[in-house]
């Protein structure tokens, strides 16, 4: 059963310097931001870029995926993750494969770094991720059997949502459930979970979560869901009937999030996101845009025109979004073009570097910060 306080000791085995301040962090982030109608600005001295403030406080947050060596190590960079995030989300410091790396070790320094820094600069944290069929490490592999999986999903959970209980207030529980290509809409894409559990590894993750920080918002996050192409229908379809199971079945998950790894050379289905979106607004569910970027690998090579285009696409999903309902918040995958995933899976046949970030590799604003900007200091209803 999902229970936290059974296994876990009852010390607190968050770093000293997190236990003894986290009332003032605590305190600093003042109401939970990433909440269902998005309470005030975790910073009340917020003064950055995005720092215009609604009347009644309700305009959506805005961040970035981090990563733990370039805070440590590129001033410029760490900067402007002050100056422009209120959020961040370790891009990879929370994932299995760094949390734990052998079975029953677990790791969490570049995790903690990143908190740190964040509880430094009075920054909100999200997590990323819980259960999720990648980034796992190689002793995964031996998983046997149902009964073993489902002790090692819950005891990572366990250990993970524990440890950040109280200062990660909003977690990516379950990411990318949905098959690029589902066949019906009740597949889902396969895994070591879906192998060994099946289907019931989701509400296991979401319960175990829920146990662990009952104050913790709970996501489940995908992708390609922005289309009009019959792929992305197909993962609509499968990803709605999927969260109405998970609510028919009063499975703790809270919202959704929609990655919007936008590809430049693919048309927003604008009519059937929104369709989507209402629909997942109708069941209660928060709805924030996770990892947002633009992949611009097919774009001209002309860096204002790539820009101009990317800043386009990311107008064309956000007006689409906001027509239908206010998220929580953006948060983009990676803040600058200097520390981006895009150029390993989408580098550029002219050898340009990829643009896909709001800001460029000098910490530059460009065009997609501008209108990313202005939809966040935008005051919901
Ligand atoms: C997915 C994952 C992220 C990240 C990105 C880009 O969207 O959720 O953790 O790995 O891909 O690589």
């Amino acid at each position: 059963m999902p229970d936290c306080a059974d296994n876990l000791p009852r010390t607190d085995r968050r770093p000293a310097v997190m236990r003894q301040n986290r009332r003032a962090f605590l305190q600093a982030l003042g109401t939970m931001v990433v909440a269902s109608s998005c309470g005030p600005s975790i910073r009340a001295a917020y003064s950055g870029e995005l720092g215009r403030e609604c009347p009644n406080g309700a305009h959506p947050v805005f961040g970035a995926a981090v990563r733990s060596d370039a805070l440590r190590n590129d001033a410029p960079y760490r900067q402007a993750v002050t100056k422009f995030c209120q959020v961040v989300v370790p891009e990879g410091e929370l994932k299995w494969a760094t949390v734990q790396p052998k079975r029953g070790q677990f790791s969490f320094s570049d995790a903690d770094s990143i908190v740190q820094f964040a509880r430094s600069n009075g920054l909100n944290v999200r997590g990323h991720t819980l259960a999720w069929y990648a980034a796992l490490p190689p002793w995964t592999a031996a998983i046997g059997s149902r009964a073993e999986a489902e002790a090692e999903l819950v005891g990572h959970i366990r250990q993970t949502v524990t440890r950040y209980a109280g200062v990660i207030p909003s977690w990516d529980v379950v990411n990318e459930p949905i098959p690029d290509r589902p066949t019906s809409v009740r597949d889902l894409r396969e895994s070591l979970w879906t192998k060994q559990i099946g289907p019931d590894y989701i509400p296991l993750a979401f319960k175990t979560a829920h146990a662990c920080d009952p104050s913790a918002r709970l996501f489940i996050n995908d992708y390609d869901i922005e289309y009009e192409d019959a792929r992305s229908r197909a993962k609509r379809d499968a990803f709605l009937a999927l969260l109405r199971r998970l609510k028919d079945d009063n499975v703790p998950v809270h919202g959704v999030g929609v990655q919007a790894h936008l590809a430049g050379s693919r048309a927003i289905d604008r009519a059937r996101l929104g369709d989507f979106l209402r629909a997942v607004h109708g069941l209660g569910l928060d709805i924030m845009i996770t990892e947002l970027d633009v992949i611009d690998n097919q774009f001209p090579g002309d860096e204002a025109l790539r820009d101009k285009l990317v800043a386009e696409k990311t107008q064309e999903l956000l007006d689409c979004v906001f027509d239908i309902v206010q998220p929580t918040g953006i948060v983009t995958w990676g803040l600058s073009d200097k520390y981006t995933w895009v150029p390993i899976y989408y580098k550029r046949q002219d050898g340009l570097p990829n643009r896909p970030l709001p800001l460029d590799r000098d910490m530059q604003v460009k065009p997609m910060y501008s209108v990313v900007s202005e939809f966040i200091t935008r005051c919901g209803a």
